[in-house]
């Protein structure tokens, strides 16, 4: 079969643009050069500090989920014993990424739900991940939220929406993520959880968006038609990362519609670099930004093949 648009076999091809990523401190951000990518090792709220204002085209990110994993170092978000402490450190780290999205930028944000913990406060340790030092389930669970119960569905996604909205983000799409390779869960009491949210979500009321770049077959099989809001997309681990990674399909349609060559594209919460990956096959630049210096290690083993790898542990001048 002819391989399509959409087809992780083509990216190769397009990808002949000589990258460089320089690797290193949040302060490089303060002067950056429009030509590299950057994997940058820190907080993402205090790195998004140091960039300028109106520097990036598009943001792709999927943030840690609340109460699941311990990504084993300080100051990573997803670890409140509180709801509402969780969200309003997101607001705060999508803010700065408001502040630094050009006037016409678009922000891809990819968030997961999750459930109460009906009680429980121990959980049970992680078969799949508790040998490997690298990335753990979360030995506690947090107590229920107030308001909620046992057992309700927590709506994260569709809270955080909402305070970003109340923060002065245009929400423009609910994009369904459906996992049709999903493992089953072992419930009885309702559907198998086989989806999560993109939101798309805009600085300004017009932006920068190429429907002619992800338009997809029609259905009675006869040209093409725009993107619709359901996309189905198999999940696929990153074999050396232990937590949950985008498939790079996923990104790809947010880094085509988003931008053009050459932009620059962002991820405060790179995990194994999926975003970069796909940034750079399409001839876009990226900033990276990861708390754990070990996925940052990760992330750059993944992109190596793709681009000059250059060490900057100095410290500039804000
Ligand atoms: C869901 S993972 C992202 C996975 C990524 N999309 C990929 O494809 O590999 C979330 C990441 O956020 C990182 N993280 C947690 N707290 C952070 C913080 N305060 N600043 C930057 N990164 C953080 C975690 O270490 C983890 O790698």
């Amino acid at each position: 079969m002819e391989p399509t648009l959409f087809d992780p076999l083509c990216y190769a091809e397009e990808s002949q643009k000589e990258n460089t990523i320089v690797i290193g401190p949040p302060s490089l951000l303060s002067k950056i050069d429009k030509e590299t990518s950057y994997i940058i090792t820190g907080d993402a709220l205090t790195a998004l500090k140091q960039l300028p204002e109106e520097t990036v085209q598009t943001c792709v990110t999927s943030p840690p989920y609340w109460g699941l994993r311990d990504y084993g170092i300080p100051d990573q978000i997803g670890t409140e014993m509180d709801v509402c402490e969780y969200l309003d450190k997101l607001v705060k780290v999508f803010r700065e990424v408001k502040r630094v999205l050009k006037p016409d930028g678009t922000f891809w944000l990819n968030m997961g739900d999750g459930y109460t913990s009906g009680g429980r406060t121990y959980r049970a340790p992680d078969k799949k991940t508790d040998n490997d030092h690298v990335v753990r389930g979360l030995p506690f669970r947090p107590p229920t939220p107030a308001g909620l119960k046992p057992k309700d569905l927590l709506g994260l996604p569709w809270r955080l929406a909402f305070l970003l909205q109340e923060d002065g983000w245009y929400l423009r799409a609910d994009i369904i993520w459906f996992k049709p390779n999903i493992l089953p869960e072992s419930v009885k009491d309702r559907p198998t959880i086989a989806h999560e949210y993109i939101f798309l979500l805009t600085k300004n009321e017009r932006y920068y968006y190429d429907y002619q770049a992800i338009l997809e077959p029609a259905v009675s099989g006869k040209g093409y038609r725009n993107k619709r809001s359901v996309w189905a997309v198999n999940t696929e681990p990153y074999p050396e990362a232990h937590f949950a990674t985008f498939p790079p399909s996923l990104v790809l349609p947010c880094i085509l519609a988003g931008s053009k060559p050459d932009d620059l594209v962002l991820d405060p919460f790179l995990g194994s670099g999926t975003t970069g990956l796909v940034a750079l096959q399409k001839k876009r630049n990226f900033i990276g930004i990861e708390l754990n210096p070990e996925y940052c290690a990760l992330a750059e083993k993944r992109l190596t093949p793709y681009a000059m790898i250059l060490k900057n542990e100095t410290e500039t001048e804000a």
